[in-house]
């Protein structure tokens, strides 16, 4: 998460605290992931070493240190609970990675080989159901039922919101509202919970609860946005992970179905028979070429771009009530940074 935040000298400290809590929640999930198998431990070993960027246990931590912004040093505010749920939060996050790149028939991911192209589908589609049963069991180990309910509850939303994204792929008709319900399910509640047991774990009371929960709401679903447009037009080499898969496997993404709503019927017609092209084996390069031009004709970059900052700019108002601390600057850059990010 640090790489993709430009830290002031000021803020160093409430960093530096991050950084101290992700190798506490590092290590958690090592222990969780460990087994006596050679072959299982050798796979575990593989995913556990490409870290992404922690957003969800960075989310954790600072929702306690926002929450408890008198604490000397600021981490005295992370707990036991925090560690856990933040390993939780990213094992969960790790498991519909796996499985997502099973689903995609990605090559890359997080600059590394994905499990499904180094040991196949078979291998992948059991790994991630290790790493659910691992995340499950570990924050059962909490003796606050919450926990597990609202874990479980998150886990079962994203695969809903996996599986209407499923049942919706090659539909060119998507309109915006089923496209925000996957993106809240799929990606969004996760992050949402992120915040929640942040909070909920340093003592806050149920408004400011609700008030993290709504700040990692809209910062989930303008966080995939960003992600949707650098599928579409951001650089392999730095965002580390296979590209083109929305295209490729027929997903529409905000700035397609935009673009599809506010296109001529000629132009529309030109377009279907371009993303026809980008999920089939010929000439796809040139049809992802003619794409971004249509794309850019309707202004539909911006008008995803913009809709981000929206996402943003609500998700930074449901902060404002918090008293002002380094934790609370650092969770509205984050938030700026989630729609700058180039990886
Ligand atoms: C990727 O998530 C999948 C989405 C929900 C968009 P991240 O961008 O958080 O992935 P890592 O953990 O940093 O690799
Ligand atoms: C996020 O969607 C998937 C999950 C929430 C698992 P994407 O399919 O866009 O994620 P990436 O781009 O492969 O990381
Ligand atoms: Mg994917
Ligand atoms: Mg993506």
């Amino acid at each position: 998460m640090a790489s993709m935040l430009d830290v002031p000298a000021d803020l160093l400290p409430v960093h530096q605290c991050v950084s101290r809590t992700l190798a506490r929640v590092e290590e958690r999930i090592a222990s969780a992931l460990a087994s006596d198998l050679p072959p299982v431990e050798r796979l575990c070993r593989h995913v556990e070493k490409y870290r992404g960027k922690m957003i969800r246990p960075t989310l954790v931590a600072l929702a306690a240190m926002a929450c408890r912004p008198d604490e000397a040093p600021l981490d005295r505010a992370v707990t036991e609970a925090h560690i856990v749920s933040g390993a939780v939060c990213e094992m969960v996050h790790l498991a519909t990675l796996v499985h997502d790149d099973v689903l995609d028939e990605a090559d890359v991911r997080r600059r590394a080989a994905t499990v499904n192209s180094l040991h196949g589908n078979e291998a992948a589609v059991i790994l991630g159901d290790y790493l659910f049963s691992a995340a499950y069991r570990l924050c059962a180990t909490l003796d606050t039922p919450d926990t597990t309910l609202l874990i479980g509850t998150v886990g079962m939303t994203l695969c809903a919101g996996e599986l209407l994204q499923l049942h919706n792929r090659q539909n060119f008709s998507l309109d915006e509202n089923t496209y925000f319900e996957i993106v809240d399910r799929k990606t969004a509640s996760l992050i949402a919970a992120a915040c929640r047991l942040g909070a909920r774990h340093a003592g806050a009371g149920p408004d400011a609860a609700d008030r993290f929960e709504s700040f990692g709401r809209s910062l989930g679903i303008a966080f995939q946005i960003q992600d949707d447009l650098l599928d579409l037009t951001g650089d392999q080499a730095v965002v580390g992970k296979s590209l083109g898969k929305d295209l490729e496997k027929g997903k529409l993404t905000l700035p397609l179905i935009h673009h599809l709503a506010s296109s001529r019927p000629e132009q529309r017609g030109r377009t279907l028979t371009l993303l026809e092209a980008t999920s089939g084996p010929h000439q796809r390069g040139a049809a992802e070429d003619a794409l971004a031009g249509a794309l850019a004709d309707t202004g539909s970059i911006d008008h995803a771009r913009r809709t981000a900052e929206r996402l943003v700019a609500q998700a930074k108002s449901a902060l404002a009530p918090l008293p002002e601390s380094p934790a609370r600057s650092m969770l509205l850059m984050m938030a700026d940074a989630v729609v700058t990010r180039a990886f």
